[in-house]
């Protein structure tokens, strides 16, 4: 069972951090059992903080309770028809004093074309209600809630504090008998922001089987490496109908196609009805086609409409929310993290080399992987990002599963050596006093461009000749006399820029750094133009 449920408060007393508040619900439940009508309360705040929690637990003190999908159209329909008069006369009440409780949950989620109807409803419920009405909302800013609020009473549920956070973890810990180190706790408790959801699920997800917590299990499975954060993306996405929570929650720096496989994984374990499943693989399958097409056309708006459909999509997929507790938790998601660990290292080496070069924080450097993915299509682009980065080919393999063709590869390296031989040139140029000639050679004249680099081949080609292999000898023997022929010579030339690469003398890295300067400028002017264009997937 997942302990966010298992350990979810019953009782007011139950609920922690937010004191004030709490006697402030604790008061309008009062009132309404005492038979003052109070005014809708919209609890507002962060994730996983106990809104929810709290409509739940109010829900307790009354006799009876509807929880409605507040993003559902129906809700109004279901309201005003199904439980009839229910909300606006007291007809089905036993006594006076008994109320039924209308919950509302994620009132800013609100969407799309329902919106207006949406708002409507809820705004004509609030207005005609007799009964008590709890709403909850993330955003108070949400122009949703414009107004909503103003008929409302409305509680700012905050961030839970560290130190109570830091209590619940260490209770939770004693009762489920695990061997925690109290820093571990502590520094888990300040990791998770005063969301309590997600420091619960970072501490199931690390010590439900190994019983232990330390810090080095905590560095492993940090909400750094988004592993805690990609099963509540899922989790919204499959539990919630919210919009903006599910976009929200979308905003990972995890391959996205990877979160759409694991959202398609788990829709079947989630939504019962044919219906729905059928309508969230269809929302999968549009994703996918986007991202293909992505990928294909490197035209990544694209990837804006991938992310709506396996997320949204599939979010609004379900007729309504199910209340019930799906483990995502499984040897499957063990395994994933696992996949995320191994990812993450190499993750970090490349956004280490990325953002050594291109100067740009590390997240930056993480948040440009879509777009790496899309330009490492192209077999050059690879190539040249790949030398610029000095990638090596498991970091290839990250953008790409294709190898960079050999053929791509050779033309590559060969244009590489051109340049390299024209710096190289231009660099003897400027120390050509120096240059001593070979015997047999043309002597160096060291005013003529041209002929310095007609000399520096003759070297390079005399030196080559001496270090040649058995074979070229041979051919040398039998074409004694003709070593300047030009098909010979072409070889020889060719041979030697070779060899001259493989020789790294100081002075020639130095070159190579030149040249590479020009490289960097391809790389760099591709990264940046994908970059600057686009700023998120989503
Ligand atoms: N104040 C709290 N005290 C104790 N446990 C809490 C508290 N807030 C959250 N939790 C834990 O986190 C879980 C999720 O909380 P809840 O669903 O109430 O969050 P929420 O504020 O409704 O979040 P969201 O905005 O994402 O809907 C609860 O089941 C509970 O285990
Ligand atoms: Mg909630």
């Amino acid at each position: 069972m997942r302990w966010t449920e298992k350990y979810r408060p019953k009782d007011f007393k139950d609920i922690i951090g937010n004191g004030k508040q709490k006697k402030e619900v604790e008061a309008w439940v009062k009132n309404w059992k005492e038979g003052n009508p109070q005014q809708c309360l919209l609890l507002v705040g962060p994730a996983g903080t106990g809104k929810t929690t709290f409509a739940h637990v109010i829900a307790k003190e009354f006799s009876d309770s509807i929880e409605l999908n507040a993003s559902d159209k129906r809700s109004y329909d279901i309201i005003m028809n199904t439980v009839g008069e229910s909300a606006t006369t007291k007809s089905f009440f036993t006594t006076d004093n008994e109320h039924k409780l209308i919950i509302l949950d994620e009132v800013d989620g609100i969407h799309g074309n329902d919106d207006r109807g949406g708002t409507r409803a809820i705004g004509k419920i609030i207005k005609e209600s007799v009964h008590p009405i709890v709403m909850t909302a993330n955003d108070f800013y949400s122009k949703r809630l414009t107004t909503i609020k103003t008929k409302c009473k409305v509680v700012k549920i905050g961030k839970i504090h560290t130190n109570s956070v830091n209590a619940l973890l260490k209770r939770i810990c004693f009762k489920e008998k695990i061997k925690a180190d109290p820093q571990a706790i502590k520094e888990l408790a300040k990791r998770s922001n005063g969301d309590m959801r997600s420091a619960l699920n970072t501490l199931q997800v690390i010590a439900d089987d190994s019983k232990k917590l330390t810090l080095d299990d905590l560095e492993s499975v940090s909400q750094k490496d988004n592993t805690n954060n990609i099963f509540d993306s899922v989790r919204r996405v499959l539990k919630s109908k919210s919009i903006d929570k599910v976009k929200n929650s979308l905003r990972l720096d995890e391959d996205p196609t990877f979160v759409m496989e694991y959202i398609a994984e788990n829709i079947p374990r989630e939504y019962e009805k044919p219906e729905e499943i059928k309508k969230a693989y269809e929302m999968i399958s549009q994703a996918d086609l986007y991202f293909g097409r992505a990928q294909q056309s490197r035209n990544y708006t694209y990837w804006r409409y991938a992310s709506e459909f396996m997320g949204v999509g599939v979010a609004i997929s379900k007729d309504e929310t199910y209340k019930k507790f799906t483990r995502l938790t499984g040897a499957m998601a063990f395994a994933l993290m696992g996949r995320t660990r191994g990812k993450r290292d190499l993750r970090d080496r490349i956004a280490l080399k990325m953002s050594e070069k291109l100067h740009m924080s590390n997240s930056v450097a993480i948040s440009m992987f879509p777009y790496m993915e899309i330009m490492f299509e192209n077999d050059d682009l690879a190539w040249d990002i790949s030398n610029y980065l000095l990638l090596e080919d498991d970091e290839i393999k990250r953008f790409r599963k294709r190898k960079i063709p050999k053929s791509v590869v050779t033309r590559k390296e060969k244009e590489r050596e051109e340049e390299l031989a024209i710096e190289r040139a231009k660099y003897k140029n400027s120390f050509n006093e120096n240059i001593q000639t070979s015997p047999g050679t043309l002597a160096f004249d060291s005013n003529s461009n041209e002929e310095l680099n007609e000399s520096d081949e003759v070297i390079n080609s005399s030196k080559s000749t001496k270090s040649s292999k058995p074979r070229k000898s041979e051919k040398e023997k039998i074409n004694d006399k003709t070593s300047k022929d030009s098909e010979e010579e072409k070889q020889s030339k060719e041979e030697s820029r070779e060899e001259e690469s493989r020789e790294k003398s100081k002075e020639e890295k130095s070159k190579e750094e030149k040249s590479k300067e020009v490289k960097k400028d391809n790389a760099q002017k591709s990264l940046f133009n994908f970059w600057s264009e686009n700023n998120k997937w989503i």
